[in-house]
């Protein structure tokens, strides 16, 4: 059995933690390969919730190992912190695996995240604070500190160095900070190097071994496609590359072995931080979206933008990800309303437009074109079957599945592993 994607269609928090935490039983390895601590998945077993950053969903599940792979970048503070949490509620974490070549966010890539958010004011991104795009940028800039170098001071100490003398003048002269001291971060850094050893591996090995081997690999997405580096709406997004591509570069897993690639469809859209929206609702309807979807952010806390369903983004995130599935999430939020506006096209300048525009400028402007569907009032929260649904309910699912052109195989009903409605297993 190849590889599978899931990954998220949207702006983020579709329920990706849900989805890979539910197909977790079925699969050997659960694999994160892109982003890092800005993720929050939430996932839900039985009356325990538990909301994972850094760590692949697959954790919660016994029979799977967990990987975070080298298109990651890892926080050690954050990540022995997740742990701790995880192993003081009796969570098993010792089958975790951690590619060696995966960057490591030091303190002062977090330092340069905040600083430069509050240089841009007004412009900001409003990213999550933790020290991504400046991670990701000493990666290309090849000035980055991956995990192996932990295992040689020398290395280390050089790297540290070289890193600071730019960082330290911008730090300084720029933002008006106190310079950072290479020693005091090589220190900190080789504080974390007997800890993280046991979980250091050669994850591209392990994981085309694993294939070769028959068994199965699911590669999980953390953010949206719509805040894809190079596929999303670009400076509004994160500095990695969450759509399918992104599985392949971020484990060493070529794409002919990839099968499946599911996308994450919240049956609204979300969004957090700056950014066009062109569903984004403004009155009592975002506001009730807000509350019955308990659209809150995992990491930052901060309140989620609320809109209607966009079928100009779905369809662009099939096209992108080349997307085989989607995993409809969130279904029950919409029960209650007598009428649910869906966004089938964009109006730009006056004229009507199906495709997602590649122009910033052209996105900017779009407004977008509603059809109305009719709702639905009844619980359908226990549904276990499509047929278990109200007829419009039905009929909604439906309609975004022609207007997203990909099968729509499991419907959520709730954020419960069990409140699933499966139509097409994922994995045979
Ligand atoms: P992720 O970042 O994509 O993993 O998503 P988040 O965990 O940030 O946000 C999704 C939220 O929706 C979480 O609180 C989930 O527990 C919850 N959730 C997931 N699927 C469903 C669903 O089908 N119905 C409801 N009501 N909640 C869901
Ligand atoms: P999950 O995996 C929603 C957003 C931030 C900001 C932008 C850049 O839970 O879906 P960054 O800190 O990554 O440089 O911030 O991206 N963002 C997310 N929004 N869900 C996420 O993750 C996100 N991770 C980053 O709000 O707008
Ligand atoms: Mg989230």
């Amino acid at each position: 059995m190849p590889a599978l994607v899931l990954l998220g269609a949207q702006w983020g928090d579709e329920g990706k933690g849900k989805a890979t935490d539910l197909l977790g039983g079925s699969v050997d390895y659960v694999v994160r390969y892109q982003g890092g601590n800005n993720a929050g998945h939430t996932v839900v077993v039985g009356d325990q919730k538990y909301a994972l950053h850094l760590l692949p969903s697959g954790i919660l599940t016994p029979e799977c190992t967990p990987v975070i792979g080298n298109g990651v970048v890892v926080d050690p503070s954050v990540l022995f912190s997740e742990l701790n949490g995880l192993n003081e509620r009796g969570v098993d974490t010792s089958k975790l695996l951690i590619s060696g070549n995966a960057h490591i966010i030091t303190p002062y890539n977090v330092t340069v995240d905040k600083v430069t958010e509050r240089f841009l004011g007004k412009r900001k991104i409003g990213t999550t604070g933790r020290g991504i795009g400046p991670t990701y940028a000493d990666k290309i800039n090849r000035v980055g500190i991956r995990i192996q170098d932990l295992y040689d001071e020398s290395i280390l100490t050089q790297k540290v160095e070289a890193a600071l003398e730019v960082k330290n003048q911008l730090l300084t002269k720029l933002y008006n900070r106190r310079a950072i001291e290479a020693g005091q971060v090589v220190e900190e850094l080789l504080g974390y190097a007997d800890r993280l050893k046991p979980y250091v591996a050669d994850t591209v090995l392990i994981l085309n071994e694993a294939l070769e081997q028959d068994k199965v690999v699911l590669f999980e997405g953390g953010q949206g496609t719509l805040l894809d580096i190079d596929h999303g709406t670009y400076p509004f997004v994160t500095s990695s590359n969450p759509t399918a591509g992104g599985a392949c570069t971020g484990t060493g897993v070529g794409p002919t072995k990839i099968s499946r690639v599911i996308g994450i469809l919240k049956a609204y859209t979300t969004r957090v931080g700056s950014g066009p929206f062109p569903t984004e609702l403004f009155d009592e309807d975002g506001e009730a979206l807000r509350r019955i979807g308990g659209e809150r952010g995992v990491t930052t806390g901060r309140d989620r933008r609320c809109g209607w369903f966009d079928a100009v983004i779905a369809r662009y995130a099939t096209r992108v990800n080349g997307l085989t599935d989607f995993f409809l999430t969130k279904l029950d939020v919409l029960t209650g309303w007598e009428e649910i506006p869906v966004c089938v096209a964009y109006e730009i300048d006056g004229k009507r437009v199906e495709e997602l525009p590649y122009s910033q400028t052209d996105f900017h402007h779009a407004k977008p074109v509603y059809e109305t569907l009719p709702g639905w009032s009844e619980d359908i929260t226990k549904a276990k079957t499509f047929a278990d649904l109200p007829k419009n309910a039905q009929a909604y699912v439906k309609a975004l599945e022609d207007m997203s052109g990909a099968p729509i195989s499991a419907i959520g009903v709730g954020p419960g592993r069990d409140e699933t409605i499966e139509i097409n297993s994922f994995i045979q």
